[in-house]
């Protein structure tokens, strides 16, 4: 019986994460449906959406700043739902801010792939733990080289 309801609150968890995703698929232009996303979630559709410039911009060859306050905050931010966050989030949280302090420490656009590349990396290292469903949005955001 407990078996059941652990898998039952497992799925739903899933859901939750990856329904984000789905929704995405094939809409450029596209717009949360829910009213109110959770706090630490905005800041992720932020990062996500910064991401996406920078790539862009160290694709045509031209560095990009990164001055986001938003990822301080991650640590103390509100998630959909407790669960989201654990006790691995910190140290996770920790890793993520030191990879993005690089990328404005990189002088040429070379050096700021790279430092951009490890911060996608730990994008989805924390993804892996706390929030699947994202990770195949987020892997795009690598830039190939
Ligand atoms: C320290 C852990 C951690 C790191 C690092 C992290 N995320 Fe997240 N991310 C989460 C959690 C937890 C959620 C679920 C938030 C919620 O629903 O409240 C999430 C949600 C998301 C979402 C879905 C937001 C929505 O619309 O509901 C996207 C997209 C996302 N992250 C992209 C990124 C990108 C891109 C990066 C790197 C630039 C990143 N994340 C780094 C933990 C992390």
């Amino acid at each position: 019986m407990n078996k059941i309801i652990a898998v039952a609150l497992i799925a739903v968890f899933i859901c939750s994460c990856s329904a984000v995703d789905s929704k995405e698929q094939g809409k450029s232009n596209w717009k949360p449906e829910m009213d109110q996303p959770s706090e630490l979630a905005s800041i992720m559709r932020s990062l996500n959406d910064e991401a996406l410039i920078r790539k862009k911009s160290l694709e045509n060859g031209e560095l990009s700043q990164a001055n986001s306050k938003l990822i301080f905050k991650m640590i103390t931010a509100e998630p959909t739902e407790p669960h989201m966050v654990g006790p691995a989030f910190a140290p996770h949280t920790e890793a993520f801010i030191a990879s993005y302090g690089q990328l404005n420490t990189a002088t040429d656009v070379a050096a700021q792939i790279d430092a951009h590349n490890n911060l996608v990396k730990s994008c989805v290292a924390c993804h892996m733990n706390f929030c699947q469903g994202p990770i195949p949005r987020i892997e795009k955001l690598y830039v190939n080289i």
